[in-house]
């Protein structure tokens, strides 16, 4: 180590000794003191403070999780989906026939407009906005206002949901998918940076209660900090393998303990993300026809219609635990390092989503599994039974298991298990995007190299020419020759 900062010293010092003698100037590169330590301290202050600071979760089955925000002066109460698989907050901005309210812009004297629109689409529904910005508060934290980028939605389409009870989303995932572009700060980064607040957050989602008699789903949102009393195990960490979703790397799944036999890179074809925002865990297709194969194959005797395997239609018991009793376990396998693992084991009572049933005769469930275009999505109902920890300090993700009791029986809470050790390298589970978009742009600048030297050679043997002519002591006509040189 020491060896190495010393050769690059040198190398450092050859190398500006060189550029110094190049150009006969000497650059002087003032190094910094870390001024910040001061501000560090007052952080770890106010994470105490922070660390309890629980924000309700809400929601329909179905929905999303919802909490509110403070938003303008004076402050307007707007409901935000919680979304870790996207990076924008934005909010309606006009009336629209799915929801009950809408951010009234000229209400609010701290409103400012930016004057570039944006357009966000996502797996369903699209939006478009104004860019702009306005004083935010949570109601958890009164005294910490931030002036983030808001996207005021003022069209829309298959985006608001009727009877959500939310008007806006906000994006926990990183700037690199901000749209219109990365310069476009997430909520969460200003609040770390302006509210002070630790760059850690978590979730427990509970579901729908057991017994409730409507749909009404509850959980919470960990500000700045981890709530001891939100979580009753370990928690597992799986790292973050690229900071723009929340990634992170699948290395088995098993239905009933039989693994799907799958090469390990299909679980991650072509990425898998951890995202509140989607209802249902998504698979790609080969994937999930596996996983259907081996739950068809456990429940053989009894058929169920093609249209409850796809999503669409309710399946009801008399008998609720009956379907608990048959449909077997999921467990995934989560990357830790290169040798070693945990499982997530996901009884089915997670992904048998349980809907009210229009004609009260028994308990509807609704399959909450589906097929993806768009890589592995751990959604909601995974999380569900989970605190899961999205540290951002650390780059990683964590899985502990949740007292909130949702839909779970007691045989079958969702449970983990780690940490497994392994033989294999499991880093190779990463799947590498075929590299055919930078390639194509390394053809396009070879050619534009290519562009370049023609231009430029004829001009470089001008100059060569001219040198020549001067030192054979044409000194006469300087300038015209100069004029000539252009010409030519
Ligand atoms: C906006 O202001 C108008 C007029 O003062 C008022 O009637 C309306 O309730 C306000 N709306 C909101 C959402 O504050
Ligand atoms: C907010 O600030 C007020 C006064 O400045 C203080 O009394 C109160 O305790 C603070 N609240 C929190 C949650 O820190
Ligand atoms: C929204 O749902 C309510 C109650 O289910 C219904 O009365 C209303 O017509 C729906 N609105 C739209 C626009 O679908
Ligand atoms: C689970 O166990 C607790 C007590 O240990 C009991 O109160 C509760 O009713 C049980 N829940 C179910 C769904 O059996
Ligand atoms: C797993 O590997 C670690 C070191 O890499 C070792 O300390 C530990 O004992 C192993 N655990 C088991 C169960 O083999």
């Amino acid at each position: 180590m020491r060896g190495l900062v010393h050769q690059s010293f040198i190398l450092g010092l050859v190398l500006s000794l060189l550029l110094s003698l190049c150009h006969g100037l000497t650059y002087h590169i003032p190094l910094k003191r870390s001024v910040n330590h001061d501000r560090h301290e007052s952080h770890r202050d106010r994470v105490t403070r922070d660390v309890n600071t629980n924000e309700k979760l809400f929601g329909h089955s179905g929905n999303g999780y919802y909490m509110t925000m403070l938003i303008g002066t004076p402050p307007q109460k707007i409901n935000v989906l919680i979304d870790t698989g996207s990076s924008n907050l934005a909010i309606a901005a006009v009336p629209d026939i799915n929801i009950d309210k809408h951010f009234v812009r000229i209400n609010s004297s701290t409103y400012e407009e930016d004057g570039r629109e944006v357009q966000v689409p996502y797996t369903q529904g699209e939006w478009k906005g104004l860019l702009g910005t306005d004083d935010v508060q949570l109601t958890v934290l009164p005294n910490i206002t931030v002036r983030p980028n808001i996207a005021f939605i003022t069209q829309s389409q298959n985006f608001f949901i009727n009877g959500s009870e939310w008007q806006g989303i906000v994006g926990m995932a990183y700037e690199s998918i901000a749209r219109p572009d990365s310069s476009i700060v997430p909520f969460f980064n200003s609040l770390v940076k302006d509210g002070g607040v630790r760059d850690i957050f978590a979730v427990q989602l509970c579901g729908t209660p057991y017994l409730a008699e409507d749909d009404k789903m509850g959980g919470s949102m960990t500000i700045g900090g981890l709530s001891s009393d939100l979580y009753n195990s370990e928690i597992y960490y799986t790292p973050l393998q690229k900071l723009w979703y929340y990634e992170v790397l699948i290395t088995d799944i098993a239905v009933d303990s039989n693994s799907l036999g799958l090469d390990c890179k299909e679980y991650n074809f072509d990425r898998t993300i951890v995202d509140t925002g989607t209802t249902n865990m998504r698979f790609p297709k080969r994937v999930y026809k596996s996983i259907l194969n081996h739950i068809q194959h456990k429940i053989m005797e009894r058929p169920f219609s093609p249209s409850f395997w796809s999503g669409d239609e309710v399946m009801c018991w008399e008998d609720a635990m009956l379907p608990f009793q048959v449909f077997p376990t999921i467990s995934l396998s989560m990357y830790h390092s290169e040798n070693s693992l945990f499982k997530l084991h996901i009884p089915s009572e997670k992904y048998l989503r349980m809907v009210i049933d229009p004609f009260e005769t028994g308990k509807c469930f609704k399959f909450g599994i589906a097929s993806s275009e768009a890589g592995t999505v751990l959604g909601a109902i995974l999380m569900e039974g989970y605190y899961v920890v999205f540290d951002r300090e650390n780059k990683r993700v964590g899985f502990a298991t949740s007292p909130c009791n949702a839909v779970y029986n007691n045989h079958s809470k969702p449970a983990i298990e780690g940490y497994i050790n392994s033989t294999e390298n499991l880093k190779d589970c990463y799947y590498i995007k075929p590299a055919s978009d930078q390639s194509s742009m390394l053809i396009v600048a070879y050619v534009m190299a290519a562009i370049c030297c023609i231009c430029v050679l004829p001009l470089i043997i001008m100059i060569i020419q001219w040198q020549y002519r001067r030192s054979c002591g044409n000194h006469s006509n300087d300038e015209e020759d100069d004029g000539n040189l252009i010409e030519r």
